[in-house]
């Protein structure tokens, strides 16, 4: 199944606009512009009915509420077809009881995988990697992750990833390892001697003047 090859893999990066796509999905043609002003987690698995994708997938239709509620809508994605997503879909309200109320993107002609740089032939030649992509509401591309075939995701950790993103573009904080809401956020350190001396004498929780932290405002 995995194979080598010396074709450059094409990888967007942090920070670039999020690539445009209009594509066949259970939701009928979706594209990325539909969610404009709302956070978007894009996210494919390798292949419908697929144990380690199940897993994943149950737990993303499970938490859809809660990244719901930060404003931040699921897309899945794979080179299925649509009735291939369909049908899994369907197994999986009937088996678990969960149902699936995002869009899969049925990326057949794999034009949004290789966008997003989703195909690494090393891996995988036929099916994507466990990839996802935070993208802002300006459709920016905030934040990455890969996982090979093999690894599931920890969902919460995606949910996390969002609440420590929108924390920085709402309050200007960043977030120390393991944060979690309600932990104290990290002040980004100051850029100047004068106001290295003023962050000594500052309220924060001040370790030095360049690791300084502030109660969590979430
Ligand atoms: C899985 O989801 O279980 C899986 C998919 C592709 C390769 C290996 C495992």
């Amino acid at each position: 199944m995995s194979e080598s090859t010396d074709a450059p893999l094409r990888l967007p990066r942090i920070g670039d606009p999020a690539p445009q796509f209009t594509s066949p999905s259970t939701h009928g043609s979706t594209s990325l512009s539909d969610f404009a002003g709302k956070w978007v987690v894009l996210f494919s698995h390798p292949a419908d009915f697929t144990p380690v994708c199940t897993t994943e997938f149950l737990e993303f239709a499970r938490r859809s509420k809660d990244f719901a509620a930060l404003n931040t809508q699921l897309i899945g994605l794979s080179i299925d077809s649509v009735y291939s997503h369909i049908a899994w879909a369907r197994f999986m309200e009937q088996n678990f009881d969960v149902t699936v109320d995002f869009p899969i993107l049925a990326d057949l002609s794999q034009s949004v995988a290789a966008a997003y740089g989703m195909l690494h032939p090393g891996e995988s030649s036929t099916a994507t990697v466990r990839a996802v992509f935070v993208i802002d509401p300006e459709q920016v591309i905030k934040a990455m992750i890969y996982y090979p075939l093999t690894t599931g995701r920890t969902i919460n950790e995606v949910y996390r990833l969002v609440q420590a993103l929108q924390l920085n573009v709402n309050h200007g904080l960043a977030t120390p390892e393991g944060w979690q809401p309600g932990d104290a956020c990290i002040v980004p350190p100051p850029a100047t001697m004068k106001a290295a001396a003023e962050r000594m004498a500052s309220d924060y929780e001040v370790t030095d003047w360049f690791l300084s932290k502030t109660k969590s405002p979430v």
